[in-house]
């Protein structure tokens, strides 16, 4: 039973705490996929404050979710007690239930699977997993009587000075047995500093029943990273560095070289060859794969791209595009989605790519548009050189063959085909297709008047005008 109804308040958002994302996955999905490790036969999710936005962001992976509404948040205790006949539904399956919460997005599957052992192991009513915390500010608190024997938690807000000493917290992870849960929730009462019903206080109940209850205890390291709660934007960036740390340090282990670890941030879903070099101020994200020894940086972003061995992206953005291998790309390029890049092009400063395929060895060095085309092979792309796909109402294809020489600032009119190894003129507007091995030229002729230029000097002498001033030399 994952509890998820709460505001947090703390988040100040607009959006449910719960949907707020770590490395791209909301928090409550990663509780989610995390218990499902453990294969639960039922898996309950209480939702209320923000109910529905939770619902439909999860809608497509929580087919296997009972959604329970809790429609007012009066406490961890009240959300359970609301969950009621859905665990009296549960008990016919197993006698067990594990409680945790949305907000706990890095707690991991091993944890869960020893608190699990030893709550069986002890046929215990509960079990709860608990850290020695040298700040314990904000948790509940461990209290145990002089036998070591858990005897109640007590919250941050109710404890008294003595308790408030106290450093073995509640990480809010628990199991229960069922049946003797359903007994106790009926009982928990509200009377407390945040007039809740706290589901802590079972606790307390069970060691008056004499209800077995013991803790996991984990190390503080361990609990850093399993009781990492996110109640703020302080606690979410803390969780992400902590997730990034884990990620680069893998990727390190691996054989990549990472400069500067904490200036690049790497998405779960990205792999990355062996000598590959990843640099200051990177993202790499979605389903990105980087190939052997390609360098990515400083400052490019990589989304749901394939790029290919010894490849080279400095500075430049590649979003849904399958770059090959030994290509350059930037620095200061954009390809946008759905372009293919062969092995040995290259894309370099200032150029736009859209939906295009650019051939073996073909450039586009500078300060071009490519969209919606087919490049051929060995393509030289004049600088300025644009592709002029839109009409204002559809978009056009341009296709060019292999060893095609485009001159610099040529604007290519869709639809239009330059067969193979023709010669386009630098500055002219091509708006019919040219046949293979052709010159096509399209500009005015040149004007050259002869001494022109002395003239003119002289004419600006006999009406005594000054020449304009030189700003910085230019
Ligand atoms: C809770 C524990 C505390 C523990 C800490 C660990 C209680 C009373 N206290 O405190 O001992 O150290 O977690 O992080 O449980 N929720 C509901 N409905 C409600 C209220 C809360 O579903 O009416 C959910 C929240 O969405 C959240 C969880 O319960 O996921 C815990 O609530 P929260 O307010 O965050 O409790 P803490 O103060 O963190
Ligand atoms: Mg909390």
């Amino acid at each position: 039973m994952i509890l998820a109804a709460g505001e947090g308040t703390r988040m100040r958002s607009s959006v449910p705490k719960v949907l707020h994302e770590l490395c791209g996955v909301p928090l409550i999905l990663r509780v989610l996929n995390t218990v499902r490790e453990l294969k639960p036969v039922s898996i309950g999710v209480i939702v209320g404050h923000g109910g529905k936005e939770v619902i439909d962001r999860l809608k497509g992976s929580a087919a296997d979710v009972d959604f329970l509404w809790q429609k007012a948040q009066k406490g961890s205790g009240h959300a359970v007690k609301t969950a009621a006949p859905w665990l009296k539904k549960s008990l016919k399956i197993s006698p067990n239930v594990m409680v945790l919460c949305a907000d706990t997005p890095l707690v991991r599957s091993k944890t869960l699977k020893s608190l699990f052992d030893t709550h069986c192991i002890g046929k215990n009513g509960a079990t709860i997993l608990t850290a020695d915390f040298s700040n314990p500010f904000g948790y509940g608190r461990i209290k145990r009587d002089s036998g070591r024997r858990v005897e109640g938690i007590v919250e941050e807000k109710d404890a008294g000075p003595e308790e408030r000493n106290i450093k073995e917290v509640n990480s809010g992870i628990y199991f229960f047995d069922t049946g003797k849960l359903l007994d106790a929730i009926p009982l928990i009462r509200n009377d407390n500093a945040k007039k809740e019903y706290y589901l802590t206080d079972v606790v307390g109940l069970f060691y008056g029943r004499n209800v077995p209850v013991e803790t996991l205890r984990m190390s503080e390291e361990d609990a850093l990273v399993d009781n990492m709660g996110v109640n703020s934007r302080v606690d979410l960036a803390l969780a992400e560095s902590i997730l990034q740390k884990e990620i680069t340090e893998r990727w390190m282990r691996e054989g990549v070289t990472i400069l500067n670890p904490a200036s690049v941030y790497i998405g779960e879903n990205v792999a990355i060859g062996r000598d590959a070099v990843i640099l200051p101020g990177t993202m790499l994200l979605g389903q990105t794969a980087i190939g052997e020894r390609s360098v990515i940086g400083p400052n490019s972003y990589v989304e749901d791209s394939k790029i290919g061995e010894n490849a080279l992206v400095r500075a430049s953005y590649v979003f849904g595009s399958v770059v090959g291998n030994y290509v350059l790309i930037g620095p200061f390029s954009h390809l946008r989605k759905g372009n293919v890049v062969r092995d040995g092009a290259k894309i370099g400063n200032f150029c736009e790519i859209k939906n295009s395929a650019i051939g073996k060895k073909t450039k586009v060095p500078h300060l071009s548009y490519v969209g919606d085309s087919a490049l051929g092979e060995n393509v030289n792309v004049g600088a300025g050189t644009i592709t002029c796909n839109y009409d204002g109402k559809l978009k056009h294809k341009t296709v060019v063959g292999s060893g095609v020489f485009i001159g610099s600032n040529v604007n290519l009119v869709a639809p239009v085909k330059i067969g193979a190894g023709a010669v386009l003129g630098a500055g002219s507007t091509i708006t019919n297709d040219v046949p293979p091995g052709a010159l096509a030229l399209e500009r005015s002729g040149q004007v050259v008047k002869k001494g022109w230029a002395k003239n003119r000097a002289v004419k600006a002498e006999i009406k005594n005008e000054k020449p304009a001033r030189r700003v910085c030399g230019g």
